[in-house]
This record gives structure tokens, sequence and C-alpha cells, in this order.
């Protein structure tokens, strides 16, 4: 699943200890590991192999461009929705033909940009992005290739706040309105079908919300062909789930295995937009134990690392494990986890059980390669952290440590204040 274990007491990224790259490179620090990430890529890549696919990484899991290469060497292609990430897939080497762009609300300047770059497809969300896409590609002479982005109607059963497929969702347009979007860009002149695409969701760790999509999905693709619009894409997004704690998902395989007798017949190209089952689990954040503090009620370990650098407790109430970076004897307390910042919501966890941690100590919040950096943020004029690749026995760091500089960077003060 990763490849941070213990050599003896001491937490190893790899073939190095945290302790020794959390001396060099300070903390808070992600720490990724590059067998765990390419592995994870792989195993999708291999679930699928025979049948013609492409497995575009979400880069909004994880969007470093060290990352981004490792991934894009092994042949992977990329789900984009906004022109940062864009720019930054094509900067890591993913090629433009390997690129789907979804998203509600694309704005001109980032529809021209995927234009210019000649991605694969854009994910449509509604009938006026359709319009607009093809009123740009006509201004610039080209055909826009796109996918309506459909929404089966499934509920996913996971967080609300990333659960996508259900009606009332602001995602896709819903399938009852597929088929006329769909005549609409067949007669629209710059426009191109291409595909269609769906996602239900996120951390979705059963197989039969996946079975239940593709089968409502190919029922329009049936429904579209009778129509004489034809479709050689279907992109059926990401949300395959991870362990955090003790949930158990499935494995690509599983959902491949499912999944491809379904689609067999159709003469498609599968598209797979998977994010933080590939680089969930692929990376740590290592916090320095500040203060311990103890309350009439509560026990709270106080860390240097807060919500600005891992969101998810604090947004999802997600449960991530807290692990020790050197094991030790001390006697149990059930306490917080906390950070510096002066919001109640800054936790990693409530009432922990762990051994009582020293001041100084380093912890490893688990599961954090996925919505972890992608997330943070400066709020309290934070600087965000560092960012190290390991790779056997060396490691490398991928993104400096911001300085304090960086918090006024472009900032301008007008005349009248000088
Ligand atoms: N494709 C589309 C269109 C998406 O909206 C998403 C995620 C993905 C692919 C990738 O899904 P994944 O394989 O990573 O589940 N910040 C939240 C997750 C938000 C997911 C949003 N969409 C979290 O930290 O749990």
């Amino acid at each position: 699943m990763h490849d941070f274990h213990y050599k003896g007491s001491e937490l190893h990224a790899e073939d190095v200890p945290i302790e020794k790259i959390a001396n060099k490179v300070g903390t808070p620090l992600y720490i990724y590991s590059h067998k765990t990430l390419v592995r994870h890529f792989n195993a999708f890549e291999n679930a699928f192999n025979g049948y013609p696919h492409i497995i575009c990484f979400a880069l909004k899991a994880n969007s470093n461009g060290a990352i981004l290469r490792s991934l894009a060497k092994e042949g992977c292609g990329a789900d984009v929705v906004s022109g940062g990430e864009l720019f930054l897939a094509r900067e890591a080497g993913i090629p433009p033909n390997k690129i789907v762009y979804a998203g509600v609300g694309k704005t001109t300047e980032e529809i021209r940009f995927a234009l210019k770059s000649r991605i694969l497809m854009f994910n449509i969300e509604s009938s006026d992005e359709l319009k607009a896409i093809n009123t740009i590609a006509g201004q610039m002479k080209v055909k826009a290739p796109v996918a309506l982005r459909v929404n089966p109607n499934i509920n996913a059963s996971t967080h609300p706040y990333i659960s996508t497929g259900l009606k009332k969702h602001k995602f896709g347009i819903p399938m009852d309105d597929a088929l006329e979007n769909y005549l609409l860009a067949s007669k629209q002149g710059n426009t191109e079908i291409k595909g269609i695409h769906c996602h239900i969701g996120s951390q979705i760790t059963k197989i039969s919300p996946f079975v239940e999509a593709v089968k409502r999905v190919l029922s329009l693709v049936r429904k579209l062909r009778k129509s004489g619009i034809d479709i050689q894409y279907l992109d059926m997004g990401g949300g395959l789930g991870i362990t955090y704690d003790n949930e158990v998902s499935p494995y690509p395989i599983d959902l491949a295995k499912e999944i491809i007798p379904l689609v067999n017949k159709y003469n498609l190209t599968l598209i797979l937009e998977p994010g933080r089952s590939i680089a969930g689990n692929a990376g740590i954040l290592v916090t320095k134990v500040l203060y311990l503090k103890k309350s009439q009620k509560k026990e709270f370990v106080v860390v240097d690392a807060g919500m600005n650098d891992l969101l998810r407790p604090s947004l999802y109430e997600a449960y991530h494990h807290i692990l020790p970076v050197k094991k030790n004897r001390r006697a149990e307390v059930k306490a917080d986890v906390v950070g510096p910042i002066c919001e109640s919501g800054d936790f990693f966890a409530r009432e922990r059980t762990m051994n009582r941690p020293d001041h100084n100590d380093l912890l490893a919040v688990m599961s954090a390669g996925g919505y972890g950096f992608s997330m943070s943020s400066n709020y309290n004029s934070r600087l965000r952290p560092a960012e190290v690749l390991v790779k056997g026995k060396a490691f490398h760091v991928i993104r400096e440590r911001e300085q304090y500089r960086d918090l006024s960077r472009g900032v301008k003060i007008p005349g009248f204040l000088k």
C-alpha cells in the first residue's frame, strides 16, 4: 500500500529515516515516496492493460512538478480543472493528447489556452459552456473537442462535500438533458464530439456505484449512437477510495474486472481520472511537537503544522493516522493533536490515543499525499511547507519551504500611503 515503514523504532520513507530528512529540511514537511506513487499509477495501468485506456491523474490531488514528472515518465495523462493545472501538466511533459479539462467555470482565457494546447477534450458542464466554447473555437478557427459531463444521479455514499453525482449537485448535465445537449453540440460548427464523462464523487470504497454509473452512461451511449452521434471516449472520472483508517477500498484491478466486460463491445477508449488513489498514500506530513498542554477537560499536543498545511481534518473531519517518527514506550494519553492557528477547527486528530509525545518529537500524519499540499494556504501568514521526494536511499527537495518575503510578493503599497 505504501512505503513508509518502521525499521527498528524509526519510521522510514523507503530507505531513508524520516528524522534525517526533517533535521535537514525542517518541519512541517511533506514527504513522498516515488516507489509508492509509481506503483499506484501502474496498478491502474496494468489493471486496464489490454483494453484501450488513458489514465489521467487528477492534478487537484497533487500538482507538484516533480510528482507530475514522475507520473508523466510512466506514461500518465492529466485531468485538469484550471489554466494553472493545464500549465503545470504541460510543464511536466504530459502530452496534450492525454489531457482532459473539467470544471464548471472555465474562463475565456482558460478555454483559449486549452484550445491552443490541443488537449484531448473539454469535459463540458453546461449548455452555456458548450456554446461559449464553440464561439471561442470559431474565433480561433479551430474545432473544440468535447465530452459532455453527465450527471448519472448516483449516490456515492461519501462525505457530502466530495460527493458530486446527485441531481442536486452543481456538476454536469442531467441525464435527461444529455441528448438535447449532444444534438446542440453536433450542430455547432466549431465543436467536435469526442466522448462522454461522468464523475460521481471521491473516496468511494465500493465498486457498485462505479458499475451503476457506467451502466447508466452506456445506456446513453446507445441512445446517442441511435441518433447518429458517435462517442469514442468514455471518461469515468476518479473517485476510488484509499485506506485512511481501516476502510477497505477496492483495487484498480477490481474496478477493471467489473468495468471492462461492460464496455467491451462498445469500441470505446476508457479514461480514468484517479487522484487520491495514486497520490494519497504516497505522501505524509511530518510535524514537530511544540508543546503539551492540559486543560481541566482535555490534553492537547500542539504541533508546528496547522490547518493551512493540511486542511482535510478541519474541513471534512477526515481521519488520518498519526505515527511517532521514533517509537517510544511512554504511557498512553488521549489527546487532541492541534496546530498553532487561531481557530478551534485547527486540529489533526481528536481524542486520539497515543504514546505521550515529548517536546520536539516528530509525528507523521499519514495518507497526506493527496489533497494535502494542494489545499494548503498561507492562512495566518504562515509559510507553506517544503516538499521532499524520496527514491530508495536518496531524498530530494522538490519544493523549497516558503520564506517571509514570499508573503509580500506581488503586494503593492499605493503612493498615498508612502
Ligand atoms: N475527476 C473529477 C472531475 C473530480 O472532480 C475529481 C475530484 C477527480 C477526478 C479525482 O478524484 P479522486 O480520484 O481524487 O477521488 N478535497 C477533497 C477531495 C475533492 C475531490 C474533488 N474532485 C478531499 O480532500 O477529500
